[in-house]
């Protein structure tokens, strides 16, 4: 099967190193912009990839809605299968992209847009076909896994612990999605709709670690406790699914702790299964190259989609998720929570532990302070 590869950035460069060395793959033309086209099998026209009928599949590893969505329904409607890493595309096109799909009747599948190298969503799609998944999530973003081992384990303060990330080549070409949150998000965004056939697309809430110091992380490492950056994804019996990105403080034996440097640990719970986690390298050129090409790989096997035929957009529902957080905010403000209690006080800033609070409250009312000019930081603590 001859792939044609949209990008040439990180994670396109490993691809197209990949194929030349895949069994029952070839590299194809390489899309690039023009005035890039510096070697022969680089071309800066889509149509050179969609009107090539030597060309059977297509893998865009670009990053970003557009113009990704016009050249992946170009590619489709050409009859190419249809293989991408970008998690910003699916969640936003995702469900037309499957339409389109199934009416051409080519594959489209996206192992690398959730979990880096981690086979998850292959997994949880298989096991969504003969078995109810109660729940989704885990450690979706190797960025910030990498940042918050950094800060733990050598003492880098924020800003440095990020730039080695970038160095590395695991952060977003723009971080701020890696470090709100957002790339996690949608990634548990495309772990529901694998799950449930719903691709929410409102109600969602995302916390990232882009308020944290260094001096919170050595207060959690006084407490035993260990942070990490954390999406959960759940199916009430009553059908509604609620989904959200937020810090969570693990205790310092739970498995997200054994979690470390640009790592994923992706989950999914089985009504019949029990719970399945995987661990692997989230991000970085190798890692994410290798899970599209076990999609390339796995189209030569017959695997033709990752959602259910019938995937539509839906919304989330967070009402009825609670959890007891930990919360550093001014003193002034410091009633706003019912605090379990009050760990610090140096008469300016407060750190406190809360009552079991809604999560909806716990994020909008973070957003409102910052809204005010304050600065806040909150985790969820994992029950003692
Ligand atoms: N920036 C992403 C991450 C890349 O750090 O997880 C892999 O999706």
């Amino acid at each position: 099967m001859k792939v044609a590869v949209l990008g040439y950035g990180t994670v396109g460069v490993g691809v197209y190193e990949m194929l030349k060395a895949a069994k029952g793959l070839e590299a194809g033309p390489v899309l690039v912009r023009p005035g890039k086209e510096n070697e022969a099998f680089k071309v800066s026209s889509i149509e050179k990839i969609t009107e090539d009928p030597s060309v059977d599949a297509v893998a865009e590893v670009m990053g970003g809605v557009e113009p990704a969505f016009t050249y992946a329904m170009a590619a489709i409607r050409a009859g190419k299968h249809f293989v991408t890493s970008n998690k910003a595309l699916v969640a936003a096109k995702g469900v037309e992209l499957n339409r389109a799909a199934k009416e051409a009747g080519v594959s489209f599948l996206f192992s690398a847009a959730c979990g880096g190298g981690v086979p998850f969503l292959h997994n949880l799609a298989r096991a969504a076909q003969t078995d109810e998944i109660l729940s989704v999530g885990g450690i979706l973003n190797g960025t910030t896994n990498f940042m918050l081992d950094q800060m733990q384990s050598t003492g880098k303060d924020y800003a440095a612990a990020l730039k080695e990330a970038q160095e590395l080549g695991y952060a977003e070409a723009d971080p701020t999605a890696d470090v709100t949150g957002l790339d996690a998000l949608r990634k548990i965004m495309l772990a529901c709709a694998v799950a449930w056939g719903v691709l929410p697309q409102d109600g969602l809430l995302n916390e990232g670690i882009d308020s944290l110091s260094a001096a919170d992380v050595k207060d959690f490492m006084a407490r035993g406790r260990v942070c990490r950056l954390v999406a959960s994804g759940q199916r009430a019996a009553d059908g509604r699914i609620s989904a959200y990105v937020e810090p969570v403080l693990v205790r310092a034996g739970d498995a997200e702790s054994a979690v470390l440097k640009n790592y994923n640990m992706a989950r999914y719970e089985g009504k019949n299964a029990g719970p399945i986690a995987m661990i692997g390298q989230g991000a970085g050129r190798y890692p994410t190259a290798s899970a599209v090409l076990r999609d390339l790989s796995g189209i030569c096997a017959g695997e033709a989609a990752m959602f259910p035929a019938d995937c539509v957009d839906g919304s989330a529902d967070n009402s009825a998720a609670k959890h007891a957080y930990y919360v550093r905010l001014p003193k002034a403000c410091g009633d706003l929570f019912p605090a379990a209690e009050i760990l610090a006080d140096n008469g300016e800033e407060l750190r406190i532990l809360t009552e079991e609070i809604s999560v909806q409250k716990m994020h909008e009312s973070a957003a409102a302070l910052r809204k005010a000019g304050h600065a806040v930081f909150f985790a969820a603590v994992r029950e003692a």
